[in-house]
């Protein structure tokens, strides 16, 4: 399973050699239409260590990327460049740039320098178009006397004409918020402490704009004047109740100096085990909100079973803000995630389909994939149930095996458990030493029971968009209104070569479709 040249995802993100972990400074060069996305990078081994720098590699269709040369590395060896963000200067408040850089290149970077005993704020610019980037000769810009200050995220207030950063003082879960005319000299605002789930620590904090939904009838606190929203985005580790490490977000209002929730409560992200770290884009060219994740979870990010490298990143998402049916009597503001992919850079196999059919256990589904073959699908499945038959212990679950190789009996299953109905998935079956002795890797987890529609009082109905792409698995339910994306490993490699849908004794199910396309690059 170690064997490159079947096992490295295709349209994730990956380095060729080292370690990854967090997305960093991810900015849209608009001269070039250029995407940059750095990365947290060890590029002596694979697995975490110091020294770390700020890995890149850029896109042009946000499917497929080329890497860079590292483009920050930290000032001692057993140091990090840590998190942190890049924003462009258009208007040069910090006089880094002469009328050499084009306004639409004016790169700095705000990342934080980790050392044994601090971590404090440095800024860093480019001249070149984001490749390589030098020093401000005030650093750091911002320190607390901490060893647990890190991970600022800039972006531009246009409503009070400053910058704002967010910054995790991670183990006391703060979220500083600071003001500045200049990326240089900083003025604390205020803090969000202490809300929605806490985990061990707070870390990678990120504010950004939505456009709101406007609603007659809402069931949320909402005041329908508001054309924007903001979202604060925190990733916590270990604590998420997955395991491990993921994002959560608060949905409110952002004044510029306070960030203040609409709701008590919180919202996961991607409700998977490999999401982490989320950091949106700087300047995307349609104003609207993209994202990626680190695609691993720090409970095994370390161990799993790739080489020469370890991790990837998430496919790039469009955030939206949306109205969410979260019962037949209550709607929640949600964020929904639509996974960005460039069909035109990509080449098709063959499509299985299958449609409109009452399915039991007479009528199991069987597509062979094994010829013309690449490890990348993509699947949609929308079915629907009659919700009378929930919670009896006789109704079976619906089961869509991805099968790694059919002589074997390493297989992702996933699918609608009756009895709970929930939608569940389990990854656990497989021979790989370390997936099979890493219980945060093999237990079944529930990822979602929410429908997508409620037809009537009784029938509910279920959509599910699937992606595998090698060794990560890809779910956006109900058009992306909720995420699981999750790691997988096989030992024959990672090739899912054949996909089965079944039902189990006593199960009915309506199946409206259920869609299997090869994909290649
Ligand atoms: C999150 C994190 C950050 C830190 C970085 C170090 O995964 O712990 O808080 O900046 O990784 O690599």
């Amino acid at each position: 399973y170690g064997n490159e040249s079947i096992n490295r995802p295709l349209i994730h993100m990956t380095p060729s050699y080292g370690w990854m972990n967090d997305p960093n400074g991810l900015w849209y060069d608009a001269k070039e239409k250029l995407w940059h996305y750095y990365f947290q990078y060890n590029p002596n081994d694979s697995v975490w260590g110091l020294p770390l720098y700020w890995g890149h590699a850029t896109s042009k269709n946000l499917t497929t990327w080329d890497q860079q040369d590292a483009a920050i590395a930290p000032l001692k060896n057993d140091s990090g460049a840590y998190s942190g963000s890049i924003v462009v200067d258009v208007n040069n408040t910090s006089g880094f740039f002469d009328n050499a850089t084009d306004p639409r290149q004016r790169a700095v970077a705000i990342w934080t320098y980790n050392t044994p005993d601090s971590e404090t704020q440095y800024i860093s610019y480019s001249t070149d178009g984001g490749y390589t980037f030098i020093n401000y000769d005030g650093n750091p810009a911002l320190s607390n006397n901490s060893t647990q200050f890190r991970d600022p995220k800039v972006i531009w207030h246009e409503e009070s004409q400053k910058w704002i950063m967010t910054v995790a003082k991670s183990q006391e879960f703060k979220i500083a918020i600071y003001s500045s005319p200049n990326l240089k000299n900083w003025t604390h605002e205020s803090d969000f402490t202490k809300e929605g789930l806490l985990g061990f620590q707070y870390e990678c904090p990120g504010l950004s704009k939505f456009s709101a939904p406007q609603s007659d009838n809402a069931t949320y606190p909402t005041n329908s004047t508001d054309s924007t929203k903001w979202a604060l985005f925190i990733s916590i580790n270990p604590g998420s109740p997955q395991g491990g490490s993921s994002t959560e977000y608060f949905i409110g209002d952002f004044n510029g100096t306070h960030f203040v929730p609409d709701f008590p409560y919180t919202s996961i992200l991607d409700l998977g085990r490999d999401f982490y770290a989320l950091q949106n884009f700087y300047n995307s060219p349609d104003g609207e909100v993209y994202g990626i994740g680190w695609a691993s979870n720090w409970m095994y990010s370390n161990y799993v079973p790739t080489d020469p490298w370890r991790s990837s990143t998430s496919l790039v998402r469009k955030f939206s803000l949306e109205e969410f049916q979260a019962n037949p009597e209550s709607k929640l503001l949600n964020i929904k995630s639509t996974p960005v992919i460039d069909y035109d850079t990509l080449n098709f196999g063959e499509t299985f389909s299958y449609e409109n059919e009452t399915f039991d256990t007479n009528n199991s589904l069987s597509y062979d994939l094994s010829k013309n073959f690449d490890g990348l699908i993509e699947f949609n499945l929308t079915y629907t149930v009659n919700g009378s038959a929930f919670g009896k212990s006789d109704f079976a679950d619906l089961s869509l095996y991805l099968i790694g190789d059919s002589n074997s009996d390493e297989y992702l299953r996933l699918g609608f458990e009756g009895n709970a109905a929930a939608f569940f998935i389990d990854r656990g079956n497989t021979d790989v030493e370390f997936v099979k002795e890493n219980p945060f890797f093999t237990t079944r987890m529930s990822v979602n029971n929410q429908p997508s529609r409620y037809i009537d009082s009784e029938i509910s109905q279920y959509k599910v968009y699937g992606i595998a792409d090698r060794n990560i698995l890809e779910l956006y339910f109900n058009d992306g209104s909720q995420v699981s994306t999750n790691t997988y490993f096989f030992t024959g490699g990672n090739f899912i070569t054949e996909v089965d849908l079944e039902v189990g004794v006593d199960g009915v199910y309506q199946i409206e479709e259920f869609k299997v396309r090869q994909m290649t690059l």
